[in-house]
């Protein structure tokens, strides 16, 4: 299949049972004037309308926010800003062709219209997390486009962007050499990858495998600091930049009216001290890497 048909096949996911309804309101929701400021929240005001508040229901789980539409404060589970205020300060998207892959609802590449690049595109295999999308950029109306694909079709767009933003994907992929491959793939020459991963305390090459982790089934490994950089290095990225590194707290992931079921304080011990599965708290880095 070329990419023309996947994205045929996958507009399809929209007429299943449990989205269509969904996807119905979102498709047929006007806004008639609004104004929005992007910070830590993403404000937007526009005229009263209690569809507003509905719809916005309708959406949950909100996984990655803020947004403030007038008095309706989407308190999503995760502070998304924090991640963005670690590697803002690294960051040069002045009239780049952006690919953020794994965007989920778009928080972070409404952050990145502040700095005025050419272009961005996201790639997210969820229709939920594109409709939530579509719903926030019915007010800000952005050019941002929002595709229904994963990490695994950055092939189909060889040489195409400039910074392709990589968060919180490598440690759901089975094969994460072969991921920075492909991510490779979508890079023009002199691109750059900002890259955001799970790690594991240690100087040590290994990575964890767990079958879970903080209750978490979709995820292969956890690598030291030094695995990761092995990996890089094999699949042949040459530099490479450390940004930062941090612990999720729950200040930063936490359970809000917003997400049904758990957050991260449940997923760790008594004591918060280790995962509920006894490893070691989630730690992230934050590195910009580069062929
Ligand atoms: C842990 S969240 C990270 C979201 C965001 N990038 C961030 O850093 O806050 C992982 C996201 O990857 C998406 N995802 C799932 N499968 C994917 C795939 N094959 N390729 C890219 N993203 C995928 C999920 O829908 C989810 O939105």
């Amino acid at each position: 299949m070329n990419i023309q048909e996947i994205l045929k096949e996958r507009q399809k996911w929209f007429e299943w049972k449990n989205i269509k309804p969904l996807y119905e309101e979102v498709m047929k929701f006007q806004v008639p004037s609004y104004k929005f400021k992007t910070g830590d929240i993403i404000e937007i005001k526009t005229e009263e309308n209690p569809e507003i508040l509905e719809l916005a229901k309708m959406l949950k789980p909100w996984r990655k926010g803020p947004f403030k539409i007038n008095d309706i404060f989407i308190d999503s589970e995760w502070k998304s800003y924090i991640k963005w205020n670690t590697i803002k300060k690294f960051l040069n998207l002045e009239n780049k062709d952006i690919l953020d892959v794994g965007c989920n609802n778009g928080y972070h590449m409404f952050r990145m219209l502040e700095m005025n690049p050419k272009s961005i595109t996201g790639f997210d295999p969820s229709a939920l997390f594109n409709l939530q999308f579509e719903f926030i950029n019915s007010f800000i109306k952005s050019n941002i486009e929002y595709k229904l694909l994963g990490v695994e079709h950055i092939p189909y767009y060889e040489k195409k962007f400039d910074t392709i933003f990589c968060m919180g994907v490598l440690y759901h992929r089975k094969d994460p050499i072969e991921m920075l491959k492909e991510v490779k793939k979508g890079l023009k020459k002199n691109g750059e990858i900002i890259l955001d991963t799970l790690i594991i305390e240690g100087n040590e090459e290994i990575a964890l495998s767990p079958i879970r982790y903080a209750k978490m089934k979709n995820i292969y490994f956890i690598p030291t600091l030094k695995t990761l950089y092995n990996w890089i290095e094999k699949a042949k990225f040459s530099h490479i930049e450390f940004i930062g590194k941090r612990y999720t707290t729950t200040n930063e992931q936490r359970k809000t009216k917003w997400i049904e079921g758990e957050s991260l304080e449940h997923f760790l011990n008594k004591n918060q001290t280790k995962t509920i599965e006894g490893y070691e708290l989630p730690l992230r880095v934050y590195l910009k890497i580069k062929p």
